[in-house]
């Protein structure tokens, strides 16, 4: 029992949810042999060394060390809580958990996370109704106004907040909802004269998904000419503004299918695009882009194409956008759109067609930076304002390559010889490294004996060694209490070995019990039965010989003591262990010959 999700229920999950799909939402992978390979969403890497195995259920990444089963990704990838990744994976699976009553712990069990994403579920299925309701009349014809169909309505969930202060309140209140955790979620703030009224009136409302789909926070659109125009969720424990792109639980697959995402700033800009078939759409909802996001579009695609307004703003974003793009070694291009366009204006007017066109035209960001933002000027006062931009500019590139190849083109553009350019650049920006893989730390260190980890795999991998090992006693000899603890388990247990190695705790026994799994399996049963065999013996030598050693050194002591009586036990007990081992040592020769 984990958290209160039953065991079996957990095993049903395991069985129902395929591990490569699972990640496939997430990661874009690549059948190599048994394994399916991508870029790890765990840490920064360039070639794929993010391994899943589909019959062992396991994830494993030989550059950082992250594996596990899929509740483990889920946690790991969302940031969730077991039971939370559990209740996902079984919604998805049409499996039913039993919505039993929890027990007081359990309550305190179940996060604030979880159920503040259950009121904004609520809420938006509430904010649904009332689109298609009698009051929603209005709403609905702006929406036809702006050629927003059934398909977006219905694809992105959109919803009415209606006029008025205490609709979502009271029907929060109706639910029994407590509406001092509601207004955890912004959906509601609380009056000085106490109560509670809703944040959201008379607006449109765009609900905002996580990647895995759960609503996090909320847009709403002004139907008339109130202000602002467009009024969003605060921050909340559920979410954070510059983790989240608009659109993307919806979009992630065709983005990972077309290999490239298109970048957008607005929430009608994207549903406008998607609706026009560019359905591989994301959106930053008007603030800045963030690292996050980036690194989010990074898990499904290489590739984007900004979509920027051509004003001063715009202009100001690309510069930053292109940085973050450059650090996080992503092929950026820049749409512009006519003056006064924005991209739903464009494709009303022109259609997807034409926008699909621009994109495919558009310059690769870091050509139009140099050719439009950098510019230089005809003074000498303005070509050493370009040059000192650009040094600050070009050390924040991670890539070397990525760097002297800038170097080039822009030394070219401003006429600047290379070498003092790159000299400069190597003065901004010293004791910069090329950029590789960061371990994680604490996790690398510490020693496993792999003699026994070893032997434990071979457990794993052929169950059938399991009897073997048990009769053998040979986890009495091991030295590692945690592997020995391990072995433990295996040898009382049934069946599914993924969820043994989903329970471990994350450390080094793990991380290389993963990696032992995920690689290629003994081609040739002789093989592995040698190497088992020959593990028991190194690690029954091993005990052997310290068991020897420190009988040894208590003989010592006890003769110095002249301890007679004690003395000859020890004797006794050594010249035992002696012939013992060599009882042993003779039945393996013969157990070869024969
Ligand atoms: P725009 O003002 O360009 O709006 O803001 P839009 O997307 O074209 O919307 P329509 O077509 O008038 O309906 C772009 C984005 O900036 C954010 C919103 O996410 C919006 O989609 N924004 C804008 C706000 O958050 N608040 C505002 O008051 C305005
Ligand atoms: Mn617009």
């Amino acid at each position: 029992m984990k958290g209160y999700i039953p065991q079996e229920k957990i095993g049903e999950i395991k069985s129902r949810v395929s591990i490569v799909e699972l990640i496939s939402e997430y990661v874009t992978l690549k059948k190599a042999g048994r394994n399916f390979v991508g870029l790890c969403p765990f840490h920064k890497e360039k070639t794929p060394s993010f391994s899943v195995n589909p019959e062992k259920q396991i994830f494993y990444c030989f550059g950082c060390g992250e594996g596990g089963d899929i509740f483990a990704f889920l946690m790991k990838v969302n940031g969730t809580s077991f039971a939370e990744s559990a209740r996902y994976l079984a919604n998805k699976a049409g499996i039913d958990l039993p919505v039993r009553k929890m027990t007081g712990e359990e309550k305190v069990k179940a996060t604030e996370k979880e159920k503040l994403g259950r009121i904004n579920a609520m809420a938006a299925e509430y904010f649904s109704a009332q689109l298609s309701s009698e009051r929603g009349r209005p709403v609905r014809d702006y929406l036809d106004a702006r050629k927003m169909g059934d398909a977006i309505v219905g694809g992105f969930h959109l919803g009415y907040a209606p006029e008025g202060w205490n609709n979502l309140t009271s029907y929060l209140e109706g639910k029994k909802v407590p509406l001092g955790l509601a207004e955890k979620t912004g959906l509601i703030i609380s009056k000085d004269t106490g109560g509670f009224y809703d944040r959201f009136r008379g607006r449109l409302i765009f609900p905002i998904e996580d990647l895995g789909g759960a609503v996090v926070a909320f847009g709403g659109r002004a139907i008339g000419s109130d202000m602002p125009k467009y009024l969003n969720s605060p921050e909340s424990p559920v979410y954070t503004k510059g983790r989240v792109l608009y659109g993307m639980s919806r979009t992630k697959d065709a983005i990972r299918d077309r290999d490239y995402a298109v970048l957008v700033e607005g929430y009608v800009d994207l549903l406008s695009l998607w609706d026009a078939g560019v359905n591989n759409v994301v959106a930053t909802l008007g603030t800045a882009l963030t690292r996050e996001q980036v690194e989010l579009i990074r898990r499904f695609t290489r590739n984007v194409a900004v979509i920027f307004d051509p004003d001063e703003a715009g202009r100001h974003a690309v510069e930053r956008s292109l940085k973050l793009f450059l650090e996080e070694d992503m092929h950026a291009r820049v749409v512009v759109l006519p003056e006064g366009y924005d991209p739903d204006d464009y494709v009303k007017k022109y259609g997807s067609a034409a926008l699909e066109d621009a994109i495919v035209r558009a310059p690769m960001m870091v050509d139009y930076y140099i050719d439009t933002i950098m510019g230089g000027g005809d003074t000498l006062e303005d070509n050493l304002d370009t040059i000192r931009d650009a040094v600050s500019f070009i050390s924040t590139i991670s890539d070397p390559v990525e760097r002297d190849l800038f170097i080039k083109r822009v030394s070219e553009r401003i006429g600047i010889d290379q070498k003092l350019l790159k000299g400069k650049v190597e003065k901004a920006s010293p004791g910069r490294k090329a950029a590789g893989p960061v371990p994680s730390p604490g996790k690398r260190t510490g020693k496993v004996d792999i003699v026994e980890l070893n032997l434990i795999y071979m457990m794993v991998e052929y169950p059938e060694k399991i009897p073997v090992a048990a009769r053998e006693g040979i986890l009495d000899c091991f030295d590692s209490e945690e592997l020995k603890e391990l072995g433990q388990t295996i040898i009382g247990e049934t069946g599914d070995m993924s969820s043994l190695v989903g329970d471990l705790e994350d450390g080094l026994v793990k991380e290389r019990l993963l990696k032992l799994m995920m690689e290629q399996p003994f081609s040739d049963r002789e093989i592995a039965d040698r190497v088992f065999n020959d593990n028991i013996k190194q690690i029954r030598n091993k005990w052997y010989k310290g068991k020897n050693a420190l009988l040894k050194r208590e003989l010592i002591r006890a003769q110095h003591a002249g301890d007679r009586a004690l003395s000859d036990s020890l004797l006794r007990d050594r010249n035992r262990l002696l012939k013992e081992e060599r009882g042993r040592s003779n039945n393996e020769k013969s157990d070869q010959i024969g």
